[in-house]
């Protein structure tokens, strides 16, 4: 499987015209990626992102509910029907907003049900030195995948975030063997719940202050299989350099 990384533009950037001029900087200087490339653009921006076999449309999140009176929501259909594969669900700026791990299974399993896949973000708060974020993480993991099958989860994407290093006010990117532990952490835990077999063909990326002068070393000796990036994928140069060392 392909390893692959997800650009997340956030509320980002201010006007229609910028979004287009990033859109097509990465379209054309994509061709040469092996990886997988997604990018998430904020709703008004989606349609600035054809998807190719090259590129594929992802959203920042999704309504649980099918249709109906719920003013300011999207569906998981309605992404759907405009070319979206990939929704991210349980991004930590959006549980710092009240949503649960509940909630991120419930949309986990309506994106599946609409055809997409989720991009299911866990990660702790800090670091602990009795490990306490470990049980952080697999309580997350358990929650959040709940309802989806060992057949389901072969479409989805973990993305593990650990929430200090991630954004501007951010203390850095994890170091390297930290997140290599982390996602060997995060693949035993995978095991337990659907077995070694299945949990083996889950991608699980890294997230948070990824750029072009970590990403190499990250994805040699961190036991990636891609990356979620936030500032860095609004500058064309910077994420395609990021998407280069994903081999
Ligand atoms: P960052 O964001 O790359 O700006 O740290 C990552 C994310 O929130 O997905």
């Amino acid at each position: 499987m392909h390893k692959i990384i997800i650009g997340n533009w956030k509320q980002n950037p201010a006007k229609l015209v910028q979004a287009k001029k990033i859109a097509d900087e990465v379209r054309k200087m994509s061709t040469k990626i092996v990886a997988d490339i997604v990018i998430c653009p904020p709703t008004p921006f989606l349609h600035t992102v054809s998807p190719s076999k090259k590129i594929a449309l992802g959203a920042q999140d999704t309504s649980i509910e099918k249709d109906g009176a719920h003013t300011g929501d999207v569906g998981a259909g309605q992404l759907r029907s405009v070319g979206v594969s990939y929704v991210i669900v349980g991004h930590s700026e959006r549980r710092a907003l009240g949503e649960t791990s509940e909630i991120t299974a419930k949309k986990a399993v309506v994106a599946l049900k609409a055809g997409m896949s989720p991009v299911i973000c866990v990660g702790e708060h800090e670091r602990h030195h009795d490990g306490a974020h470990w049980q952080v993480i697999s309580r997350e993991l358990h929650a959040s995948l709940s309802g989806i099958s060992r057949i389901q989860i072969k479409r989805v994407v973990i993305a593990y975030e650990p929430i200090w290093a991630i954004g501007s006010s951010a203390k850095g990117v994890m170091k390297t063997e930290d997140i290599a532990e982390s996602m060997i952490f995060v693949k035993k835990v995978l095991g337990e719940i659907y077995g070694n077999k299945a949990a083996h063909g889950v991608r699980v990326v890294y997230g948070g202050s990824v750029d072009n002068l970590n990403a190499l070393e990250i994805a040699e000796r961190g036991e990636v299989s891609g990356f979620l990036v936030g500032r860095a994928s609004l500058d064309p140069k910077k994420f395609l350099k990021i998407a280069e060392t994903l081999k």
